[in-house]
């Protein structure tokens, strides 16, 4: 064991304290650049001033708080994640790697143990994407990976992203700049809950994860003929809602029944007109597939696109298949992996490998630094829901593995 430990209790009540901020009986609402986010952020922001680190936040909007190491020559080791939640969210998702990296830092301190390198905690802008359809925009700035869509982004309003950068301090029009080198950081450690059924079945207390899942993102714009409900025969129709739907199906079926992908998911959907006495003459749809080989990925976009054209030219609409967001898989290193089964041994945790299903900002980090990613149980596997619970006693079992982490990562050459 590390002369360090974390505190169950100091972190499981950071945890419910930040919970307040965007809470609703409906689930979490602190998406991005809201009042809720930026004060979840304000908070995040003096606990670290409370464990002795210096803030800053760069273009991308990042939180960059530093614990300045012995040796002023040795890059820093970052641990983080991001705040902002979905709609209807949970207060783990994000919060836990943040949290937890603010704990293992009090912890050191606390113990005043002092590492070789200086040690960062990170919170990312806007990694759920939920509101401007572009995830990861913080440590995809940080890892200097951002596209021309990602700056000239706007919500389903027209309102630009940037306008609501400036509100957290971030700034487009200097968002290169967030950019770090490689060899500007030694490592990533992302402590995050699972978010799908694994670990909860197994009854491991730590996941090892192995790779993060490649994710495209789609809109379907499906333009049939407006006409009146009440008088248009139903063999003379053109509904877009129709063949949405029955692309939405297709969807389904090709990660399902023909495997094409491990998931595809249609998650939006509006109907114009609107109005229950009209055909719908337009619908737009969103979904995405994800899988860890981009060759499924491709096989998917490609199986789609037939699938539209033949639903297309079956229903006399016309189906345009657009793809605006193409993210990477990211394997983790072997060696990575065995540095983070190396810290659940040292915190005498049982630990499993296992895949990430869901995204998270080490995929974006993996491109500049080695990455790890710890995992603990999500109960039921719910997640991006207001069920979304891991249990007090998981939470402080991933910071201590956390903070083992950190020290094997310290002490390596
Ligand atoms: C991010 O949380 C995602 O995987 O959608
Ligand atoms: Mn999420
Ligand atoms: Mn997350």
């Amino acid at each position: 064991m590390a002369e360090a430990a974390v505190s169950s209790r100091r972190l499981n009540q950071t945890l419910e304290e930040l919970g307040r901020f965007g809470y609703s009986p409906d689930g979490m609402q602190r998406l991005a650049f809201t009042p809720a986010d930026v004060a979840g952020r304000d908070y995040a922001m003096s606990l670290m001033r409370r464990a002795g680190m210096g803030v800053r936040i760069d273009p991308g909007g990042n939180i960059i708080a530093r614990r300045e190491g012995s040796d002023p020559n040795l890059p820093a080791i970052a641990m983080g994640s991001h705040l902002d939640t979905v709609p209807n969210g949970g207060k783990y998702d994000g919060s836990l790697g943040v949290m937890g990296g603010i704990e293992v830092v009090q912890a050191l301190s606390d113990a005043n143990v002092s590492l070789r390198h200086p040690v960062e905690v990170l919170v990312f802008t806007n990694e759920e994407g939920t509101r401007f359809h572009r995830w990861l925009f913080g440590s995809r700035a940080m890892a200097g990976t951002l596209e021309p869509g990602d700056l000239t982004a706007v919500d389903d309003e027209g309102v630009l992203m940037s306008s609501r950068l400036a509100d957290i301090q971030g700034n487009m029009d200097r968002v290169q700049r967030a950019g770090r080198q490689p060899g500007e950081l030694a490592a990533y450690l992302e402590l995050h809950i699972e978010q799908g059924p694994t670990l909860h079945q197994s009854g491991v207390p730590i996941g090892v994860v192995t790779g993060i899942t490649g994710r495209w993102v789609y809109e379907a714009d499906i333009v049939g003929v407006p006409n009146h409900a009440g008088t248009t025969p139903m063999s003379g129709r053109h509904d877009a809602l129709v063949s949405a739907s029955r692309l939405v199906l297709e969807v389904q079926r090709m990660a399902s029944e023909l495997e094409v992908c491990r998931v595809g998911t249609a998650g939006t959907i509006q109907a114009y007109p609107g109005a229950v006495n009209v055909v719908p003459g337009q619908v737009k749809v969103g979904f995405e597939f994800r899988d860890l080989e981009m060759a499924c990925l491709a096989a998917a976009d490609a199986e789609i696109r037939s699938v539209a054209a033949r639903i297309a030219a079956r229903d006399g609409v016309a189906i345009d298949i657009n793809r605006f967001e193409s993210t990477q898989s990211a394997p983790i290193s072997s060696g990575m992996q065995e540095l983070v089964a190396a810290a659940s041994e040292r915190a005498g945790l049982a630990h499993q490998r296992v895949p990430s299903g869901a995204g998270h900002d080490a995929q974006s980090m993996a491109g500049i630094t080695d990455a790890a990613m710890i995992f603990v149980p999500s109960v039921d596997g719910v997640s991006h829901s207001p069920g979304e619970y891991s249990t007090p006693e998981a939470c402080a079992n991933g910071a201590q593995v956390l903070l083992e982490l950190l020290l094997l990562a310290d002490r390596r050459g």
